[in-house]
């Protein structure tokens, strides 16, 4: 069971990453003015087709072939639902997909924020030839986090090397954490 926001967002990163993206962005905003958590992935894979993107948030529809339902988004959807967020899916074929989902920040059953940096790891693993943007927001503070830079900086060492994609998720959280603390 899905137990905090990144692994559901991991399950969205994931569509992208099976979408043949080249170019992933990834923006969490967590506003406490707003009391609102929201998160949006845009890729620039293959999109989808205004049918399919009504069909989406239905268990469903799925490209899987083995087993029938697909549950990544109809879970997220759900999940924005329980929480007194929203939800919306845009998208075009041959252009890219924009997944957008927020969640109440203060609500009872709103999950955790869970591992960034976890995830932004697990992407990359999954192909090193996708580039991420990851633009972490508060009310005050921004981080930003891009692959492009970071490969030029490694000049030819592969990202995939464990120290490097240890520190990676080390890096990301680190910057995560002290953003949120300095916002008391
Ligand atoms: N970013 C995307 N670009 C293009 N198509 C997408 C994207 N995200 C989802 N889809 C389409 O929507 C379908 C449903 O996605 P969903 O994540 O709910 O299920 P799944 O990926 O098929 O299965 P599961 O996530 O359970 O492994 C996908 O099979 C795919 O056809
Ligand atoms: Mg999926």
């Amino acid at each position: 069971m899905m137990e905090d926001l990144a692994m559901h967002i991991l399950e969205i990163l994931m569509n992208s990453i099976h979408a043949c993206a080249k170019n992933i962005k990834f923006i969490v905003q967590d506003s406490t003015i707003n009391d609102k958590i929201s998160m949006s992935v845009e890729d620039d894979g293959k999109g989808m087709s205004s049918e399919q993107v009504q069909k989406i948030s239905s268990p469903f529809m799925t490209g899987r072939s083995t087993r029938k339902v697909g549950l990544g988004v109809a879970f997220l959807k759900g999940l924005t639902e329980q929480c007194n967020g929203d939800f919306l899916v845009e998208s075009e074929v041959g252009k890219g997909t924009r997944v957008l989902a927020s969640v109440q920040k203060s609500f009872i059953d709103t999950p955790p924020m869970g591992n960034l940096g976890e995830i932004i790891m697990e992407c990359i693993q999954a192909n090193e030839e996708i580039d991420y943007i990851f633009h972490y927001m508060t009310d005050t503070n921004e981080f930003v986090f891009n692959t492009k830079e970071i490969k030029k900086e490694l000049d030819g060492v592969s990202i995939l090397e464990p120290s490097i994609l240890l520190w990676i998720k080390d890096y990301v959280n680190q910057q995560v954490n002290m953003i949120k603390e300095d916002e008391g």
